[in-house]
């Protein structure tokens, strides 16, 4: 996501907080309650997919299945999007939406099914990638219905984003790591983060955990210990968001995501349970956890609720960074679930939270749109995907103590794989991709970058580090 190259479309966010807000429904959530839970989770889920199409089965309001409106919304964003109502049934048993959602994901898996669809490709990065990735993981986790046998199936498709993530590895500098961006006319080449190598950590340890593979886990540990031998994971487990590697990996920029953390913890969460509770996941799951509470939920807001801190009181989010909260609510709760030593911390946050981000859902023409501040009483009228989104993870996630274990190739699993995909030079939609590039898609690209790190560093943000 692309944080630094897309922030120029924060201009495009802000200019949706003057919505007029006439507060009239709101939505009530009793956080303990799972009827509560389930028919909060159903209206805001109703809202966040009132951005994709009209109505549960009707028309995409892009014009194309599996991509949200541009602008403002890139295409990972639906990828994230996705992944949320997958989770969303697996939650509430609601199937209401599982078609259009199903379809979306079909859409987008490019020629080669790898997610590199021949539209996307050229300016990809891996994080972009991998948030369809854990879509598809997240799909067959929780045996979400498995496409046609002639589709690409949910396990392979996952796989395939694995497969390729590991031949992008780079031992030119930085001593390892995965590069954010894809291909090096992109700017954000020379920038290595831990979206992109966290992801890699996270999907490694979750094929490991679903399938037994062992090499999926050596390669979640090779991304883990490439982190934390770099500025990118401090000792004692703050996570930073990226690293310039012409500069070797010297130091680390300090701005401190949600969505970083949440990559961290749930990566940790599934190694800690593949080792069968070994202390040393043990002690990383908690120290990532430790402070994601302190960052996340400052106690200016009464230490319960999440914020994201970086830019959220000033508003300065730009359209992906909106939806970062809903990373962090998603694999908290994956973390109670799957390593329960972790449960008592977090439920009291998840409840907290959804019951302050139900409370400001009381936006927009039907009074039910989510806005940005949970720790307002009212919405603040900065709605879109991600402030719903995220709403919807918050809310959800606390059904995870009834919610069923994610499943395995060996309890009950069903989703096709193969180990093989996305390998064997099948890179057939990137291709396409590369030979389209222009010298105005290269100079455009430069073009955003700068303007983005000039809003990013002339922006006033509060910059969270570590000192
Ligand atoms: C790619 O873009 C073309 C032209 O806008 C469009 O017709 C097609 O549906 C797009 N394909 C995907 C998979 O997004
Ligand atoms: C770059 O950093 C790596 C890891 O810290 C180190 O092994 C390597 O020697 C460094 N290379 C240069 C040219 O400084
Ligand atoms: C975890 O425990 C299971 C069942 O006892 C065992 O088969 C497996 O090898 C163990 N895994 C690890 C990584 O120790
Ligand atoms: C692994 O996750 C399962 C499913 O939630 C859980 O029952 C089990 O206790 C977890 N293992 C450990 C070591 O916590
Ligand atoms: C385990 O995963 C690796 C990496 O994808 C693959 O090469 C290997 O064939 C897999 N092994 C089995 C038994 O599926």
């Amino acid at each position: 996501m692309a944080f630094l190259r897309k922030a120029a479309h924060a201009l495009l966010a802000l200019s949706l907080v003057g919505r007029t807000v006439t507060p009239v429904a709101a939505i009530t959530l009793d956080p303990t309650n799972s009827d509560s839970i389930k028919s909060a989770a159903k209206i805001v889920a109703k809202d966040l997919m009132g951005y994709y199409a009209t109505g549960s089965t009707g028309a995409v309001l892009s014009g194309i299945p599996g991509l949200l409106t541009y602008p403002p919304y890139y295409w990972w964003e639906a990828g994230a999007m996705f992944g949320q109502m997958v989770e969303y049934w697996y939650y509430t048993g609601d199937d209401t939406y599982n078609d259009i959602v199903s379809a979306g994901m079909q859409n987008q898996v490019g020629v080669a099914r790898d997610f590199m669809p021949a539209n996307q490709s050229k300016d990809e990065g891996n994080d972009d990638q991998l948030f369809w990735a854990f879509a598809v993981m997240s799909a067959t986790e929780v045996g979400f219905p498995n496409p046609a046998a002639d589709k690409p199936q949910w396990l392979a498709l996952a796989q395939s984003v694995f497969n390729q993530l590991t031949t992008r590895w780079d031992t030119s500098l930085c001593a390892g790591g995965l590069p954010w961006q894809i291909y090096t006319w992109n700017q954000g080449y020379n920038y290595k983060n831990t979206a992109a190598n966290g992801g890699l950590f996270q999907l490694g340890a979750r094929l490991a955990k679903y399938t037994g593979n062992q090499t999926y886990a050596d390669w979640a540990n090779k991304a883990y210990d490439w982190l934390a031998s770099s500025p990118l994971i401090t000792a004692d487990l703050q996570v930073y968001d990226g690293s310039n590697s012409l500069q070797n990996c010297t130091d680390a920029d300090r701005l401190q995501w949600s969505y970083n953390y949440g990559i961290m913890i749930g990566g940790a969460a599934y190694m800690y349970n593949y080792t069968n509770g070994s202390t040393i996941w043990q002690t990383r799951l908690t120290g990532f956890l430790t402070h994601a509470e302190s960052v996340f939920f400052p106690t200016a807001y009464g230490s319960q609720t999440m914020v994201e801190v970086a830019c959220e009181v000033t508003q300065k989010c730009d359209v992906d960074q909106w939806s970062f909260k809903a990373y962090l609510a998603r694999w908290m709760a994956i973390s109670a679930q799957i390593a329960p030593f972790t449960a008592a911390k977090i439920t009291p946050l998840l409840q907290a939270s959804a019951k302050a981000a139900a409370t400001q859902c009381n936006g927009g023409t039907d009074g039910t749109e989510c806005g940005s501040r949970w720790f307002q009483d009212t919405c603040d009228g900065n709605v879109g995907v991600g402030q719903s989104m995220s709403a919807l993870s918050v809310i959800q996630a606390n059904l995870i103590a009834s919610a069923k274990a994610p499943l395995s190739a060996d309890t009950g699993g069903t989703s096709k794989g193969n180990p093989a995909a996305g390998t064997g030079g099948n890179e057939g939609s990137a291709k396409t991709g590369l030979s389209e590039i222009t010298t105005a898609d290269k100079a455009g690209a430069g073009i955003v970058t700068t303007l983005a790190l000039i809003a990013v560093l002339g922006g006033g943000w509060f910059l969270v580090s570590g000192d």
